[in-house]
């Protein structure tokens, strides 16, 4: 085996993900089919996608509270990105809300292992229900809505925190990520002053990306060490499709440009393991090896980028051999 598994998982370190950095599982698209939901409203739902941390945090900055105040209710949490994010702020409690089982368990077990300086609430729960039936907590609230469900959940929600609100009358404030049903907070009579909204912009989408790719490169990593290189590469082809599509739609971007070849590395490695897929191998490597002179053709005097073409050549050498 020419391709070091040592180096290449240095290599796919560059930028460590949030799951990485705080030994949680909350990345991935799970897509509704594999949700398992139960609940009627299961076609109204959208599939997972975690925040972006960076979003999330330039989000909540912008809230001016006092936290300790409000409670931070995610409703339709997930894996619970959110909610652990949340937890860097000292929130009287942090509560998620997801109607699929399978996502609230990871939910339970990320809240339990989430490590981090930053933590200021220690009060974090999961509920495993669906949003339309949640009963909303009678204290000032922090909402946040991250592409959860479609109009007719969002209405039922709404409708659900304007009666209460009626019954108990407090401060609730919504954070709205991709509004496209903001005329319902107008219809239900509440103020725009309650409302943070945000459309997503291209760095997100950028960054929510990345994220899904490094998620696919880590699945691929456990098949290798489960011995099943045919799985693994599957994973890192898929992480490569996204990547490919990022290096595409932005070509000037050199950090995208440098992605793209760690999938070249990984799919040469599976490749590889698969003993037989030597041209495979040497072409992935090959077309790695392109980005990296292009990227020091650019940047001359950058020695990460130096030492990485290094690398690919000194691994294209090694199969001629
Ligand atoms: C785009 S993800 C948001 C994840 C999370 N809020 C975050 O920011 O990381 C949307 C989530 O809403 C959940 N969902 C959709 N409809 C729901 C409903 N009616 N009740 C509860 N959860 C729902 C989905 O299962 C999915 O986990």
């Amino acid at each position: 085996m020419t391709v070091s598994r040592r180096e290449l998982v240095r290599r796919s370190k560059v930028s460590r993900t949030f799951d990485e950095i705080h030994g949680t599982n909350t990345a991935g698209r799970v897509t509704v089919e594999n949700l398992q939901i139960e609940s009627a409203n299961r076609e109204h739902g959208n599939p997972y996608d975690p925040v972006p941390a960076s979003l999330f945090t330039r989000l909540l900055d912008n809230v001016k509270v006092r936290h300790e105040d409000y409670v931070f209710l995610d409703l339709g949490s997930g894996k619970g990105r959110a909610l652990l994010l949340a937890s860097n702020y000292p929130f009287k409690k942090v509560i998620g809300v997801e109607y699929s089982q399978p996502l609230h368990a990871v939910a339970l077990n990320n809240i339990a292992r989430y490590r981090s300086d930053h933590r200021r609430c220690f009060n974090v729960e999961s509920v495993h229900i669906d949003a339309t039936e949640y009963a909303i907590p009678l204290e000032p609230t922090i909402c946040f809505f991250y592409n959860p469900f479609d109009e007719t959940i969002m209405r039922a929600v709404l409708t659900n925190f304007r009666k209460s609100l009626e019954r108990c009358p407090r401060d609730v404030k919504f954070i709205y990520h991709v509004p496209l049903h903001v005329h319902l907070f107008d219809e239900l009579g509440f103020s725009r002053d309650q409302l943070l909204l945000h459309e997503p912009t291209v760095a997100d989408v950028q960054e929510a990306m990345r994220d899904l790719s490094a998620f696919y490169d880590n699945l691929g990593d456990v098949q290798v060490a489960q011995g099943k290189p045919r799985a693994a590469q599957a994973c890192y082809q898929a992480s490569f499709a996204v990547r490919e599509h990022q290096a595409k739609s932005d070509p000037g971007n050199a950090e995208l440009q440098y992605d793209l070849s760690l999938s070249y590395a990984h799919l040469a490695y599976a490749h590889l393991l698969m003993a037989i897929q030597s041209t495979e191998a040497r072409e992935a490597l090959a077309a790695g090896r392109d980005i990296l002179a292009g990227l020091v053709a650019q940047f001359p005097d950058d020695a990460r980028w130096q030492q990485d073409l290094g690398w690919f050549n000194q691994q294209i050498a090694a199969l001629k051999n």
